[in-house]
């Protein structure tokens, strides 16, 4: 595992953009596993700041909830169409469909997807209860695409962006552990304090399923950028 410290968010978001640049140059880039959330905010601006031409890349994204459609501005594939893919045109892009009528379907057709379509690269950040993606504490090294009940502790935290009348959806879709390892070459990004604990327990070096994120210590290829000194 790879640690690279930054400064700041901002410088963060510039090596990550560096860093799939590289990847993108030489040649080896042609399925890009993408994340949410604030983290990768300033990743999504700075891509489309940039001159990288990403037509011969097929996108994957990580997660979706379930039951709030791609035009609610809470949805993931709201924020990745707002943020990067109006912007930055892919050569195909794929999120999990919360809407599905069948969940079970959809989740067994979005793991299929991904099997031929190998990741080079899964940009992911971490929830503060050491989810990555919506793996919360507990689930199996071996999971796939699946459907999953947010813990209470996801649920606090991102029910900052739902306002007072919305409710926030409690179950989501998700890559699994399994679907994530996969990828050639995870990309980790964690800023601020409230990170601490997720990335203390990563670089404890001990596997435990109670801190899906230090699954990861069994991948061969991650890089971990951070701006927390540990
Ligand atoms: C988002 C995702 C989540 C977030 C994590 C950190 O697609 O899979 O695991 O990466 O919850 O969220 P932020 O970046 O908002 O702190």
């Amino acid at each position: 595992m790879q640690t690279i410290v930054v400064e700041s968010k901002e410088q963060g978001a510039e090596k990550i953009v560096e860093l799939v640049r590289e990847e993108l140059e030489a040649g080896s880039l042609n399925v890009l596993g993408l994340a949410t959330g604030s983290t990768m905010e300033p990743v999504y601006e700075k891509m489309v700041a940039s001159d990288l031409d990403f037509t011969s890349v097929t996108a994957f994204n990580l997660d979706e909830y379930v039951g709030i459609p791609a035009t609610h501005k809470n949805s993931y594939a709201y924020y990745m169409n707002h943020l990067l893919f109006n912007e930055k045109p892919f050569k195909e892009t794929h999120i999990e469909n919360g809407m599905a009528e069948n969940l079970e379907e959809e989740c067994v057709r979005y793991e299929t997807l991904l099997k031929e379509n190998p990741l080079d690269i899964q940009l992911l950040g971490i929830g503060e209860n050491g989810h990555i993606a919506f793996n919360e504490p507990g689930t199996s090294p071996e999971s796939v695409t699946h459907v999953v009940e947010l813990t209470e502790s996801t649920i606090a935290v991102n029910s900052q962006y739902f306002t007072e009348d919305e409710t926030m959806p409690v179950t989501a879709l998700t890559m699994g552990i399994s679907s994530i390892m996969q990828a050639k070459k995870l990309i980790v990004a964690a800023f601020g304090e409230k990170k601490r604990a997720a990335l203390e327990k990563l670089f404890a070096g001990e596997v435990s399923t109670e801190w899906p994120v230090t699954y990861l210590l069994d991948h061969p290829n991650v890089v971990v950028i951070t701006d927390l000194k540990l």
